[in-house]
């Protein structure tokens, strides 16, 4: 299923312009891109493929976590956990800033699906064959950061066995990634923890839980929603979008776009769907405001991006521009990183939730 889907999606991204700006039909999630109806006008979804099951969630609540979690004295004290996530991220992002967007992608692909447990990392599934949220539409052939995790916690383990979690190490790592990326204009932010690892990751729950990019700013705002994020949250995170790639399969037909990306993308992606561009092709490895020009510039490679020029987002998108010089982004970034940070923890052992010894494999 998931090889025809992806399959699919590479044909549909050879096909003309469709004019997806403001569709409001939403196929798979958002993750394939609506068709030209042949019966003539609008968009349908191709093979019926239609999901968007969505209702709001409850606020994901902070105060289940604790900032230095590890620093106790009790028995989940590791004092360096953080330090040592902190040293090999740093490695890591030094030799491949791709590698920090896709430890901070990672964490949000987490925390969606069955919240933050670390679900996104398994290989396999409890209780089932079934394939892992890694081999889901959105995640397959493009995840990426996965060994820096698999390095972080094995530093982790040598040091104390058996007590840092998964979804901690992977929430230090995103965090230190958006630091390290932005040159410290995102601070090394106090990132609570004390999750659990989950035990179960199914890939048919990536589409339903994660937004695509053919989304319109409705279906945005209810994905966000329905994790108990607000549409702040939604117009803050998508600046993440400000450093990384995505897959020409993905990129937008809008007819609005500027110029000069158009020609870009349509010159880079002759070469097919799996081709990569850059998020944002201004200043592509550096977190900064300059995605919310770009939005403002109609400068931005997916739908779901270029979605935040409407009226309701477009006075947050020149709020972050204009205040630029304080930081106002950076800052709000952080405070929402902690609150994606907290969507259904598993907080105390039991029988779905454990401390991980491999972050692939659960015990
Ligand atoms: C608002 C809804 C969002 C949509 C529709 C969306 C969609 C996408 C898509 C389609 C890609 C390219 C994937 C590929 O081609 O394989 C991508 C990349 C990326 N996304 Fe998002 N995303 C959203 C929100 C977020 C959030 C909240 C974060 C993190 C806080 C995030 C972080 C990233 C990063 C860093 C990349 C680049 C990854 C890399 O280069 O490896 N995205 N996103």
């Amino acid at each position: 299923m998931d090889a025809k889907l992806a399959a699919l999606v590479a044909l549909l991204a050879l096909l003309g312009p469709v004019a997806c700006h403001g569709a409001s039909i939403i196929c798979l999630g958002g993750w394939v891109r609506p068709v030209p109806s042949l019966l003539g006008g609008g968009l349908v979804c191709p093979g019926n493929l239609t999901s968007y099951p969505l209702k709001k969630g409850p606020a994901p609540s902070a105060s289940v976590l604790k900032v230095g979690y590890y620093n106790s004295s009790s028995s989940n004290a590791c004092p360096n956990a953080e330090d040592i996530v902190r040293k090999v991220v740093e490695d890591a992002v030094s030799k491949d800033p791709g590698t920090g967007a896709g430890l901070i992608r990672l964490f949000f692909h987490d925390c969606f699906v069955r919240g933050c447990d670390a679900s996104v990392l398994l290989r396999n599934t409890s209780g089932s064959s079934e394939q892992t949220e890694m081999f889901g539409l959105p995640n397959i052939n493009s995840l990426r950061g996965f060994e820096v995790i698999d390095a972080a916690k094995a530093a982790l383990e040598a040091a104390c066995p058996g007590v840092v979690s998964c979804a901690d190490t992977l929430a230090f790592a995103a965090r230190d990634a958006s630091s390290v990326l932005s040159g410290g204009r995102i601070s090394s932010f106090a990132m609570p923890a004390g999750r659990h690892d989950g035990r179960v990751s199914l890939a048919n729950e990536t589409t339903d839980n994660l937004p695509g990019p053919f989304c319109d700013l409705n279906a945005l705002n209810n994905f966000f929603a329905a994790k108990g994020l607000d549409t702040d949250d939604m117009v803050t995170l998508s600046g993440a979008h400000t450093i990384g790639q995505a897959r020409c399969a993905f990129v937008s037909n809008r007819t609005d776009m500027n110029a000069t990306l158009a020609k870009d993308l349509r010159d880079k992606c002759m070469s097919g769907g799996n081709t990569k561009v850059a998020l944002d092709y201004k200043t592509p490895d550096t977190m900064d405001v300059q995605y919310y020009q770009n939005v403002n510039d109609d400068d931005v490679v997916l739908d779901s991006d270029a979605a935040l020029s409407s009226p309701a987002t477009k006075p947050l998108v020149d709020t972050y521009v204009a205040g630029s010089s304080g930081n106002l982004w950076e800052t709000k970034f952080a405070a929402a990183m902690v609150k994606m940070g907290s969507i259904e923890v598993k907080t105390s052992p039991g029988a779905d939730a454990e401390i991980r010894k491999k972050c692939s494999i659960y015990n």
